[in-house]
């Protein structure tokens, strides 16, 4: 009788994949014997495969370099790597090895960048991205940094009220950000992302409190749907709405030349995991460059800030079976030593 966990994950899966091998009866994760690491730092155990950081870096820079190349697109891409989705300074040294530009959501993550600087791993004129709501430490963390020399600082303005306080703190020039605020998905609770400004209101807020302001430019407008790049018609739908807005403010602000299309790359959370991310890629890329040039404007630079891709793939948590459990005649679970929710943090 077939009732091993194997069994089920052959009937189930093809398998073995891409990042996993089966030697000797034994599991190898990028080629990395894992019962060998178990037996020499046991478990619960988590670990980084730093190389994975590095290649899907280079990946999502080929991808978006070969769609460019494909529609003979002019603007430039820029990859940041979002410090939100792994603040250790292993993954962070590592993504920088790429030459790769910075995203922080917090005050806490500036100085994360400062101490980037201050060990020789970045210097001043990388792109860093605040974006995320900006409570006072976060601006004044912002502003000195602006105000330090980081040149490529761009605030992204999350609510109408942060230009004010910007203002205030920050004494340089700075180039700046607009988010805009995505309608939500149609089968979602709420209408409109908490974050960024809605649609109807860049162009005026951009008139009324950016243009007049000499200490201010804007550089790029964002967008970042919370459930990720998906081939849908409301991912689509809201990238068309979001080019509209730039099209418009591009007419009014030539300086403006930068389109930050956040993260939300899809990794792999299963076996039974398929994404075409060649296609979504060069549809993007395509889709951009046709909406520019239908209405007579450059097409813009592109930013991305991959989190989950760019680390995800990367972690590890290796775990025992300490018991099995039969709950009823045909559930039988599996006991680990750990949880996944409590003890990963500390391992
Ligand atoms: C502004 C912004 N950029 C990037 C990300 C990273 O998203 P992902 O991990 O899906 O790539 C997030 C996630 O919430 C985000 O809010």
């Amino acid at each position: 009788m077939k009732n091993k966990y194997k069994d089920l994950i052959e009937q189930t899966f093809d398998f073995p994949q891409d990042e996993f091998s089966v030697e000797d009866n034994e599991l190898n994760l990028y080629d990395i014997p894992l019962m060998e690491i178990i037996k020499q730092y046991g478990t619960p155990l988590k670990v980084t495969y730093l190389p994975k950081i590095s290649s899907q870096i280079a990946r999502a820079k080929r991808m978006f370099n070969v769609a460019m190349a494909k529609v003979d697109y002019k603007g430039a891409y820029n990859y940041c790597y979002c410090t939100k989705s792994s603040h250790f300074s292993f993954v962070l040294e590592e993504a920088l090895k790429n030459d790769i530009h910075l995203e922080t959501s917090s005050a806490y993550d500036i100085h994360i960048i400062n101490a980037l600087y201050d060990g020789g791993v970045i210097d001043k004129d990388r792109y860093i991205i605040c974006n995320g709501f900006k409570r006072p430490q976060y601006v004044e963390n912002i502003a000195q940094l602006v105000d330090d020399g980081f040149e490529n600082t761009i605030p992204v303005i999350d609510n109408k009220e942060e230009v004010e306080l910007l203002d205030a703190a920050i004494e340089k020039k700075c180039k700046v950000g607009i988010r805009i605020a995505c309608e939500e998905e149609p089968k979602f609770d709420f209408y409109t992302s908490r974050l960024g400004i809605r649609y109807n209101d860049i162009v005026d807020f951009y008139k009324r409190k950016i243009k007049t302001n000499k200490k201010f430019q804007l550089k790029m407008l964002h967008f970042f749907i919370n459930t990720g790049i998906k081939d849908t018609a409301y991912y689509w739908n809201e990238l068309g709405k979001c080019l509209n807005v730039y099209c418009e403010l591009k007419a009014i602000c030539p300086e403006l030349d930068s389109l930050n299309i956040g993260g939300g790359f899809p990794i792999k959370n299963s076996l039974n995991f398929e994404y075409d991310y060649e296609y979504m890629t060069e549809e993007i890329v395509a889709q951009i460059k046709h909406i520019c040039e239908m209405n007579g404007i450059e097409e813009p630079n592109i930013f991305t800030e991959f989190g989950s891709f760019t680390v995800g793939e990367s972690g590890a948590a290796l775990y025992s079976i300490v018991n099995q459990k039969q709950q009823n005649d045909r559930e039988n679970w599996y006991m680990i030593d750990s949880s996944f929710i409590t003890t990963l943090p500390d391992t």
